[in-house]
């Protein structure tokens, strides 16, 4: 059958259940449908949770929101129905987040912002990720030998956890672009968070899957595990401590974040993590700083793709899938060809070599930023693709740049978790935004409510290889190289698509696909988000598991690539302006688009 046609297929009520299941837990864990979690939501939030069920966009004309939880939607929706701007909806929403889809992204995380203003007309984007702390050395994440720690020995603790972002990046998006009141974005989170919200089936999955590394610690295991029994889907769950924090930032701005009562007990809650303690200071939390930087634009067919560059690798890796893929015609190939799987495949493989390679924080290590995605770089990588088979091997290029370092390529790993918001407010801005505490419940360190983020395990665990060093290890005061990808197209200066997804590295796979089907495929934002997933990074081609994409591994294995059906948990929420604003929601998580 073909995939497009899968597509198609959405409108039935077997697609509409199985998207419906997927936010059932991968292990086979009994969830709560949605609908019964959500039923009390109003009627706008309920249709939007009908339409991503029947596979078809939400479309409005003045403004929109897409968002991974129903209750964050709604949030940022008042926002933008009382006039506020794209940024009062996100923190609105955020600040939402925190508490409904707490394993995900909230104030101890970090979060990449692109944002087009519609006023200037331009693009710029705001990099609120974690920092390594001042007192980190490249063996942070190395045993006595050198040798690289086990994953979750990491992951668990207060090693992984960088200096938090996300609080900062929202008093800077506000600072800039907010027409609210600051304080008034915190009162739908408030109050959620005081009256208590129902656990959705995602969480409740999420919370049992992981309930041995969340009883490690005590705060931690009481909210999650209340009288030693994990929360179950359609609990109702209150959050005082994050509500008075919440009243603590409303009332101070993120200052109130990064100094006083809540910042001592982010350093002591670190510090004190039994057998695994962390290295973070007072002082990394008072230095934090919200960095603008230009966004980095790709062009491909007549739109320029643009976002998150360096310390992210993901405009610029998903810009070199696309530049290499701009001579191939994939629109007349279509989705159901292997050829132009085999094609975004490769590409991909060949952008990871250079993410491996090359990418980094820019501010700590050379980075040839513009080479990796200059017109004549690209078309020599996409002369690799003209055969007809998978490539047998997969190098980093040579790409141009002005100070030189050899690098050797790195071995970070990444695990799920993570959400990404869409926004366009009625003046016209857009805003992308990927935020995250990385891993599923971040270091499983929990202060004032909220959950502290492992991010810093996006690092390089090994310094160097071969005594060679690798770009993206460990250094104090560095941003770990990320894969978020918040991205808005450009066409003639004015947005055309807003779109990111989590999924760890799979992340620059998911946009430039959801990109592809747009752009190439002309599917709506609900088909481009909704299609079944196919990526490949390393060589191994991924293949969703329980969709059509599974229908390529026959013709994927003869051209000489290895296959591995597997979950693909993206989460991608887009918005396609036109005639008016189309907005999608992955069927893979429980968000919704609202709009008017
Ligand atoms: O910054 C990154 O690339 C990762 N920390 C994001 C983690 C993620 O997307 C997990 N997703 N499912």
């Amino acid at each position: 059958m073909r995939l497009f046609a899968l597509m198609l297929l959405a409108a039935s009520p077997a697609f509409a259940q199985q998207a419906t299941d997927a936010v059932a837990p991968e292990r086979g864990l009994k969830a709560v449908p949605e609908t019964a979690v959500f039923g009390g939501l109003p009627k706008a939030a309920r249709a939007a949770l009908g339409a991503k069920a029947d596979g078809t966009p939400v479309r409005a004309q003045d403004w929109m929101i897409a968002v991974a939880n129903p209750l964050a939607a709604e949030a940022g929706a008042k926002v933008l129905r009382a006039g506020g701007s794209a940024a009062d909806a996100m923190i609105a929403a955020q600040a939402v987040l925190g508490l409904v889809e707490p394993q995900s992204s909230g104030l101890g995380g970090g979060a990449f912002l692109v944002w087009y203003d519609a006023a200037s007309g331009g693009l710029t984007t705001l990099d609120g990720r974690e920092t390594a702390p001042l007192d980190a050395t490249p063996r942070l994440f190395q045993d006595e030998a050198g040798e690289p720690l086990a994953f979750f020995d990491a992951v668990v603790g207060g090693r992984s956890v960088g200096t938090p972002g996300t609080p900062a990046l929202m008093q800077a998006a506000h600072d800039r672009w907010g027409k609210a009141d600051w304080a008034g974005l915190f009162d739908p989170a408030i109050r959620l968070a005081t009256d208590g919200f129902k656990v959705s089936p995602r969480l409740a999955a999420l919370v049992a899957d992981d309930s041995a590394r969340l009883q490690r610690f005590d705060d931690t295991a009481a909210y999650f595990h209340p009288g030693g029994v994990p929360l179950a889907a359609g609990d109702t769950l209150a959050n005082a401590a994050y509500a008075r924090t919440l009243r603590t930032i409303a009332q101070g701005g993120a200052q109130a974040f990064y100094t006083g009562d809540i910042a001592a007990d982010i350093v002591a809650t670190v510090r004190g993590a039994g057998d695994a303690p962390g290295v973070l200071s007072q002082a990394d939390l008072a230095l934090y700083k919200v960095i603008e930087r230009p966004a980095v634009c790709a062009p491909y067919r007549a739109h320029e793709v643009c976002g998150m560059g360096p310390p992210s690798s993901g405009a610029l890796s998903v810009g070199q899938i696309l530049g290499m893929l701009d001579s191939y015609d994939l629109a007349a190939l279509g989705p159901d060809s292997p050829e132009a799987w085999r094609l975004i495949g490769d590409a991909s493989r060949l952008a990871f070599a250079d993410r491996g390679r090359y990418m980094a924080d820019s501010d700590f290590v050379p980075m040839p930023t513009e080479g990796l995605v200059a017109p004549d770089y690209l078309a020599a990588r996409a002369e690799l693709l003209a055969g007809d088979d998978a490539l047998p091997e997969v190098a980093p290029g040579d790409p141009a740049w002005d100070h030189a370092q050899l690098w050797a390529d790195d071995d970070s790993i990444e695990f799920p978790s993570t959400s990404h918001i869409s926004i366009v407010d009625a003046a016209g801005n857009a805003l992308s935004m990927t935020t995250t505490i990385e891993n599923g419940f971040g270091s499983r360190l929990m202060t004032h409510g909220f959950l502290l983020n492992n991010e810093l395990t996006d690092f390089s665990f090994r310094s160097h290889a071969d005594g060679v060093p690798i770009a993206n290890r460990v250094e104090p005061g560095k941003r770990p190289r990320s894969s978020m990808a918040p991205t808005i197209v450009m066409r003639d200066g004015a947005p055309v698509m807003v779109v990111g997804s989590p999924g760890g590295s799979r992340i620059i796979g998911y946009v430039a696909q959801a990109v592809i089907a747009h752009l190439d495929w002309g599917m709506d934002a609900q088909q481009a988000v909704a299609m079944p997933h196919l990526v490949n990074r390393f060589g191994t081609f991924d293949l969703e598991q329980d969709t059509q994409a599974v229908a390529l591994d026959g013709a994927l294995r003869k051209m000489g690539f290895q296959t591995s059906v597997r979950a693909l948990n993206s989460g991608l929420h887009a918005i396609v302006l036109g005639e008016g604003l189309l907005g999608g929601a992955d069927p893979r998580r429980e968000g919704i688009a609202l709009g008017d």
